[in-house]
């Protein structure tokens, strides 16, 4: 961090959060928050609030949540150090230049002139391709049946002939030839020099999900090789993290994205109605695209090429999918290569139909695999039906494996209590020898699951900021070392200070965190959702339980964690259960 503490906090307090939020999505007053249709995920009703007491957002849909710098960073896709610059600027306080390093004032420099440059970029190929040199590019996309409206949505060029056309360009606006290359607009090597890397191409302007440019695609008109030309990563563009098409999709309102493999694929998809299509930019989908579309929705459809490739591409992105808690049906498109050709031959209408006959994701991986076996003979079938059994385990929840199990039994004709049985028989001689059965990508770590341990502290924590009278009795028998987590002991440990100086500012506990994941756990401790209690008995008694859970949970971690020859330890952890045994039979009172 580059700016002080005091100066962090002081544009944090003079910009409001509702106030602030307000400026981009439509708010209601309900009770003691404000509430809105958040705009990190799909929704139809408001789960998204936003508390002027607490200065703190937090969606109860999809978990986004913050303080009002988390808010600009997620919305604006700033980094830190921007959000705080936009929010010192709106509140009128001036920021001293010589707290911001050198590196990092770079970084942040070349960021944004590479954002330039490529805004610059694409309506320069914009306009190429309207003028008289682009006119076989827009044969080619005419032809390729798109029509003007949709060229002009999709903000598509043409990039000309000429190979220094773009860095003339760029320089008479005043850029040097090492940021063109850069922003990955040009080549340089020892022989040629400084090049286009674009030329003679159409040219397709990848968005992320603000609007801005951040890379492009370029199509070769007619088969030349590469097909396609892509911009390199550079600090605005990072393939694993972004989408094609979602800045569109993510406004369309629609409870599931169709995510496709190609460019073309997504503007046909868009241009034929479907608008919530979206392309992975040329890569196979990682758990970064999973973590992504997560934010918006929690079911997806693959519309993969119906080739050899196509279909691999989508069992490895089933997996990754699941595991971030996204479910995927699977479209085929066969007898045609891709949705484009497939709606330019047989209409979105029945494109519609083959998404309500797409396959579970599962059953679909399921059919591949009985490609592999001779399912005609008995051998060849049992030998399936133990890879599906091995594969059945990887449902860890009981009702859902049970659902997976009778499907499979019907779809392949076996009965369902034996293949119940193997499945457990299964489970007992694999599953358990290898627990670590199911994928586990980066993208759990985001959203880890919760365990109850957890909640009951999550509660007292949203409890204790809510309520002083809570705040004080809390106090006497819960230390910030009694939280499981290390975050958990950070936030506990910041509260109390602030408690002891008279203050319950939330808010400014964020500060202290630099991560938006970070933001996200914090804003989620301060929201817990605490179950509605009228009479004031119904309180202490439910303080009292979650102080006792809370309590004995961290004595057993202690005692877990004790060294038999630590007395010292051992003695206090003596004292702590005695004291929580004695608490058990206390009558508490909040007033
Ligand atoms: P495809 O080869 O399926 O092309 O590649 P397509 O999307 O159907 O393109 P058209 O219809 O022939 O114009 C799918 C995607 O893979 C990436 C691109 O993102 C493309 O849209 N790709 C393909 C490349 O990056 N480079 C290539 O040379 C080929
Ligand atoms: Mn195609």
């Amino acid at each position: 961090m580059y700016y002080s503490e005091d100066l962090v906090e002081e544009v944090r307090m003079k910009n409001d959060i509702v106030d602030v939020i307000s400026g981009y999505v439509r708010l209601q007053k309900k009770g003691s928050s404000y509430f809105g249709l958040c705009p990190f995920h799909n929704e139809k009703s408001p789960s998204f609030s936003v508390s002027r007491d607490k200065q703190m957002y937090y969606c109860f849909g999809c978990g986004a949540g913050g303080n009002v710098f988390t808010f600009i960073m997620e919305y604006e896709n700033y980094s830190f150090v921007e959000a705080l610059k936009m929010l010192a600027e709106r509140a009128g306080v001036e920021l001293p230049e010589i707290e911001y390093s050198k590196e990092q004032r770079e970084k942040t420099d070349l960021r944004n002139t590479i954002l330039e440059m490529n805004k610059l970029a694409a309506k320069y190929f914009y306009a190429q391709l309207k003028s008289e040199q682009g006119k076989a590019a827009h044969g080619y996309l005419t032809d390729r049946q798109l029509s003007e409206e949709t060229i002009t949505a999709f903000g598509l060029g043409y990039s000309n002939k000429y190979s220094d056309d773009l860095l003339k360009y760029l320089r008479i606006k005043g850029y040097s030839t090492e940021q063109i290359h850069q922003a990955g607009l040009a080549n340089i090597d020892e022989k040629h020099g400084a090049y286009d890397k674009f030329w003679n191409r159409v040219m397709f302007p990848i968005m992320d999900v603000n609007n801005r440019v951040i890379g492009f695609g370029g199509r070769v008109m007619g088969d030349g090789k590469p097909k396609y030309l892509n911009s390199p990563e550079t600090p605005v563009f990072d393939k694993s993290r972004n989408l094609y098409g979602l800045n569109r999709a993510r406004t369309s309102r629609k409870p599931y994205f169709l995510i496709c493999e190609g460019y073309m694929d997504v503007i046909s998809l868009h241009q034929a109605g479907f608008t919530n299509a979206v392309a992975s930019l040329g890569t196979a989908l990682t758990s970064g695209h999973a973590s992504l579309l997560k934010r918006y929705v929690n079911e997806v459809y693959l519309t993969y090429d119906s080739d050899e490739a196509g279909t691999k591409a989508a069992l490895r992105a089933v997996p990754i999918l699941k595991a971030v808690g996204i479910s995927a049906k699977v479209i085929r498109m066969d007898p045609y290569k891709d949705p484009d050709e497939y709606i330019k031959n047989l209409g979105a209408e029945s494109f519609e139909e083959r998404i309500g006959q797409a396959r579970n994701g599962f059953m679909f991986s399921l059919e591949i695999l009985a490609k592999e076996f001779d399912m005609a003979s008995p051998e060849g079938k049992t030998s399936f039906l133990h890879e599906a059994a091995k594969r059945l385990i990887g449902f860890e929840e009981e009702l859902e494996r049970n659902n997976y199990i009778e499907a499979v039994s019907k779809e392949y004709r076996v009965d369902q209590e034996g293949l119940q049985k193997l499945v457990a028989k299964t489970a007992v001689s694999i599953g358990l020898a290898t627990p670590a059965q199911k994928a586990k990508p980066t993208a759990n770590r985001d959203r880890p699951k919760e365990d109850g341990t957890q909640k009951s502290q999550k509660i007292l924590l949203t409890w204790m900021i809510e309520d002083e009278h809570i705040f004080s009795m809390v106090k006497k028998y819960i230390s910030p070392d009694d939280f499981s987590t290390e975050l958990y002991r950070t936030v506990a440990q910041l509260l109390y200070a602030q408690h002891e100086n008279g203050e319950t500012n939330p808010a400014k506990i964020m500060n202290h965190f630099t991560q938006e994941e970070e933001h996200r756990e914090v804003a989620a401790l301060f929201n817990t959702k605490i179950q509605k209690l009228t009479t004031k008995e119904e309180k202490e008694k439910a303080l009292q339980e979650t102080i006792i859970k809370v309590k004995s949970q961290s004595i057993e971690r202690a005692t877990k964690a004790l060294d038999p020859t630590d007395m010292a330890g051992l003695q206090k952890l003596m004292n702590d259960k005695r004291d929580l045994d004695s608490f058990k039979n206390l009558h508490i009172s909040i007033d």
